[in-house]
């Protein structure tokens, strides 16, 4: 079974070794997570969650609220949306339904509060496994858009199209 659950500082040492693993690295070449800084906070607009799968960690879900997401990364945005970003740590994980779990879990807890219209994500355009993996899962493509150096398609999960896997 699968679980979501805080992230915490003793998580460091898996995290920045997942940050290493070559299929992490090409789905997010630029960013530097700062886990050293940021498992020390819990702001407001932010979750920080890793998968266990039966108790051992396999990946990571952040869940933010980008109008309120501090370095404002999705610029002008309207109220009421979630952004999340997903990763398998290990290799020999992948391809094996987790991330479509870990993915459904963190769907259902953006839409469990009632104001959250949509939830989004943005894959690199290169990145052609994460778009079926989206697409499969029901998210729609929105627009193509450059976050700094980063080519990315922009995803949508509308609340209207979410039924919850009981
Ligand atoms: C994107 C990501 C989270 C998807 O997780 P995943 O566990 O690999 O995805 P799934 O296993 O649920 O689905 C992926 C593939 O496995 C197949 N699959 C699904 N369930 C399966 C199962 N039970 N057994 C075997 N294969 C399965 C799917 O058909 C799919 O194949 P396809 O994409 O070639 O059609 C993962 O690939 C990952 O961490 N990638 C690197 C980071 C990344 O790209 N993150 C997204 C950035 S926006």
């Amino acid at each position: 079974m699968i679980i979501l659950r805080p992230a915490t500082p003793e998580d460091l040492g898996l995290l920045l070794y997942w940050d290493e693993q070559p299929h992490v690295i090409a789905s997010d070449p630029d960013d530097d997570w700062e886990w050293e800084k940021e498992l020390d906070r819990s702001p407001d607009w932010r979750e920080q969650l890793i998968a266990e799968l039966d108790g051992r960690p396999i990946g990571v879900i952040q869940i933010i609220d980008p109008a309120r997401e501090e370095t404002h990364y999705w610029g002008d945005v309207p109220a009421n949306l979630r952004a999340i970003d997903i990763w398998i740590g290990e290799a020999s994980d992948l391809g094996k339904g987790y991330g479509t779990q870990m993915m459904q879990l963190a769907l259902a807890r953006c839409f469990a509060k009632p104001a959250v219209t949509a939830v989004l994500v943005d894959p690199l355009v290169s990145n052609t496994q994460a778009h079926r993996f989206y697409e499969r899962l029901g998210f729609r493509q929105i627009e193509r858009r450059q976050f700094g150096d980063d080519d990315c398609f922009v995803y949508q999960f509308r609340r209207t199209d979410w039924q919850p896997v009981v």
